[in-house]
């Protein structure tokens, strides 16, 4: 699925990857490695917010602390919409993010063969389409001082954000681009603002800087209004992307309808030690909730990111990916991916096969 990164291209925390954890259950996808996977559920979000009041109790970070890696499902939805910012779901994401330190997020965006014609462009403008965004996380307008609401000079309401990254900030998500863009196709685009922003002019300047120790790598820079056209218009141009916080974001759900849906786009977040972050790039989709109808993959393809670059398990990730190409295979479709002449499913049932994929595996070997 994510065939041009290999496990180097993180770091990887083989030692802790095996310990012991509370356990709450087994996971097909382990078994046949003889790896017994030990979960522990935290509330993250809205239920932490219902439960305790806070988006993040402390509580959930520590235990996020605590254990080899973070498997995220999506935060948010209508019922906590209206809570000031600091008490938002989203908020405690964000705090997540920040508490681990996972200053790197990436984001595959690849066009599987089986869904070239699930995506609203043509195929020939998707088909081979492999890019990798880098986006920084835990810095830039998210997380800028000041912020906040005041009262202009007029006496009208105002709403303020600070976008600010330092050089170190910058330095470390580029060397995280260029080591990545070595393990893929050498080619690395730098997205920013540089023409109007003085952030995006200190950002053009230190990936500069950083990519002279990167002479194998073709380096350009493009504007973030320019890169989300050329998304659109020839994905093909791109290899790895290296972006900051806000544009990132952007351009990662723009260059997940290059794949057939948001819901195909897994993510990892990583820091130089520490447990990572595994999340889908889309969020808690309220609009069909309850339906039965989300897709799945995402979630399916981050544990899969989970497996390979959080806990040195690139068989288990195999496995899963194998998982899902196979159901893909025999025409499995959710409805945001499905095409004629494919048997549609719901969200479990996919799940059912899946694991019968798996299972079927199994019994082969
Ligand atoms: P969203 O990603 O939840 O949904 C955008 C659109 O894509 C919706 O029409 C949704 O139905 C569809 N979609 C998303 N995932 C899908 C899937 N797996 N299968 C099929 N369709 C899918 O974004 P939004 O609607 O802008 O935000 C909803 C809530 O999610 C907000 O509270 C937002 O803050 C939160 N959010 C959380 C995360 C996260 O937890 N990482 C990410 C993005 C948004
Ligand atoms: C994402 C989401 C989050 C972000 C929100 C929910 C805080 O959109 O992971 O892409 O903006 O980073
Ligand atoms: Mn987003």
């Amino acid at each position: 699925i994510i065939p041009s990164v290999t496990a180097a291209d993180l770091s990887p925390i083989p030692d802790r990857a095996l310990s012991a954890g509370l356990l709450v259950g087994k996971w097909p996808a382990g078994e046949r490695e003889g790896v017994t996977f030990e979960f522990t559920e935290a509330p993250i979000g809205g239920a932490a917010i219902d439960a305790t009041g806070s988006p993040l109790p402390e509580e959930t970070l520590q235990i996020c602390r605590d254990s080899d890696a973070v498997l995220l499902a999506a935060i948010g939805g209508y019922k906590w919409d209206q809570l000031p910012p600091e008490q938002r779901p989203e908020r405690g994401l964000l705090n997540l993010r920040a508490g681990l330190g996972t200053f790197a997020n990436l984001r595959p965006a690849v066009v599987l063969p089986h869904l070239a014609d699930a995506s609203t462009l043509k195929r020939e403008v998707v088909e081979g389409v492999d890019i990798m965004i880098v986006r920084e996380l835990v810095g830039g307008i998210y997380f800028g001082q000041p912020r906040g609401f005041t009262t202009n000079q007029e006496g009208e309401r105002v709403g303020f954000n600070t976008m600010i990254y330092s050089e170190p900030e910058v330095e470390r998500i580029a060397h995280v681009a260029f080591q990545l863009a070595q393990k893929r196709k050498g080619r690395l685009c730098s997205v920013e603002k540089s023409n109007v922003l003085e952030v995006s002019m200190l950002w053009k300047e230190v990936i500069t800087r950083v990519g002279e120790q990167y002479p194998d790598i073709e380096l350009s820079h493009m504007y973030v209004d320019n890169a989300a056209m050329q998304i659109i218009r020839n994905p093909k141009s791109f290899d790895t992307i290296v972006t900051g916080n806000i544009f990132g974001d952007i351009l990662s759900d723009a260059a997940s309808m290059l794949t057939g849906s948001l819901g195909m786009l897994p993510s990892a977040s990583t820091s130089n030690d520490g447990p990572g972050i595994f999340e889908p790039v889309h969020g808690s989709a309220p609009d069909i909730a309850g339906q039965d109808i989300a897709n799945p993959l995402a979630m399916v393809l981050s544990a899969a990111m989970m497996c390979r670059y959080g806990l040195s398990l690139p068989k288990v990730a195999e496995q899963l990916e194998r998982a899902v190409t196979a159901a893909l295979d025999a025409g499995y479709r959710t409805g945001d991916l499905h095409t004629p002449g494919m048997q549609k499913v719901g969200c479990s049932e996919m799940g059912d096969v899946l694991v019968d994929c798996m299972t079927r595996e199994f019994a082969s070997v």
